[in-house]
Formats: C-alpha cells, structure tokens, sequence
C-alpha cells in the first residue's frame, strides 16, 4: 500500500530542497561499511552520494517503477555498481531483506506514511546489532516550500 503523500515535484525542483552531501554527512550515512537500505527511493537523490562513499551496496526500494528506473538508470550513468534497485511495497510485503543484513537503514522524508511504526520494526529486523538509522522530515515550526499537511505528520498547510 502506497504511503500518503503530498505529491512528488519534478525532480530538478525536488533536489534543490536538499544539499544531499551535508545531510548524509551529517546524518552519519557516508563512509559506512556494510549494505544499506533505502525506503522510497524516489529519483535517487541521496542513494548515489550514499552509494559514492559505501564499502558495500545501498539496496533502494520503491514501489514506483518509474522511480526505480530514474534511481537504476542514474546509478548506471554514474558508474555505480554498488546500487541495487528494488521494485518492491515494504508496506505490505516487507523488504523482503534477511535479518539483521544491513549496517545502515535510510528514511529521508516518508514516515508520514499511515503506518510509520510498523515500518520501524521493519528497519529494527533487517539492521544489525550495531546498525543505525537516519531519518529526515519536514519541520513544522517554520514554513518549508514542500511537505504534507500537519494532519499528516508534516509541516502544516501549504
Ligand atoms: C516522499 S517520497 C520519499 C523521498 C525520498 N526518500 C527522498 O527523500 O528523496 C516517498 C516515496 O516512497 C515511495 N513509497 C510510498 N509508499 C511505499 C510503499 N508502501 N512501498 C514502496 N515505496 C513506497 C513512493 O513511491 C515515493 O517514491
């Protein structure tokens, strides 16, 4: 099941919201060692500069084809090897990764989704004992240019 959403912009709009090398920097996603997922991909803003600084792969999920497609045709461009796309509903199927398999788990911008804890115990089973998890959402104390509504989780209004 599809998570609410405020609606995706355009991408070249969409990634002037975020310089995408501080927040992974900052967020503690860049020199990881170990395989990292990625829930919602969307056009694989911050899967390739995770993927650049990664000793192992970022498994990318999204239930859009055609953002699996940007995201894998992007990795492709750049060279990367280390991107693994999947197709794939985490909501209803899981993702579908073995327990404990990755050191790092990314949510940037989604648990405003219906379900956000039941998506956390996800992330709580396929992280390894020491693995870490970054998350990113949109503030409700100043106005943001995008995100949903406060009845959502988000920002309030638009
Ligand atoms: C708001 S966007 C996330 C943006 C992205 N993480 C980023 O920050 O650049 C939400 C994405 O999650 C995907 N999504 C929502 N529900 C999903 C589900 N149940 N399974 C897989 N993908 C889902 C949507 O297709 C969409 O691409």
């Amino acid at each position: 099941m599809k998570g609410r959403e405020s609606g995706m912009p355009e991408q070249d709009q969409w990634e002037q919201f975020f310089d995408a090398e501080e927040v992974i920097s900052r967020l503690g996603c860049a020199d990881l060692v170990g395989d990292v997922v990625e829930f919602g991909c969307v056009y694989g803003t911050f899967t390739l500069p995770v993927a650049a600084k990664l000793a192992g792969r970022v498994q990318a999920l999204d239930m859009e084809n055609a953002m699996i497609t940007a995201t894998a045709e992007k990795a492709r461009v750049g060279g990367f090897s280390n991107v693994q796309t999947i197709l794939r509903d985490f909501v209803e199927q899981g993702t579908g990764l073995a327990d404990g398999s990755v050191v790092h788990a990314m949510l940037f911008n989604l648990l405003h989704i219906e379900d956000p804890v039941g998506l956390l115990r996800e992330v709580h089973r396929v992280l390894s004992p020491s693995g870490t998890a970054s998350v990113t959402h949109w503030r409700r104390d100043i106005e943001t240019p995008r995100g949903p509504s406060l009845p959502m989780g988000g920002r309030g209004g638009f």
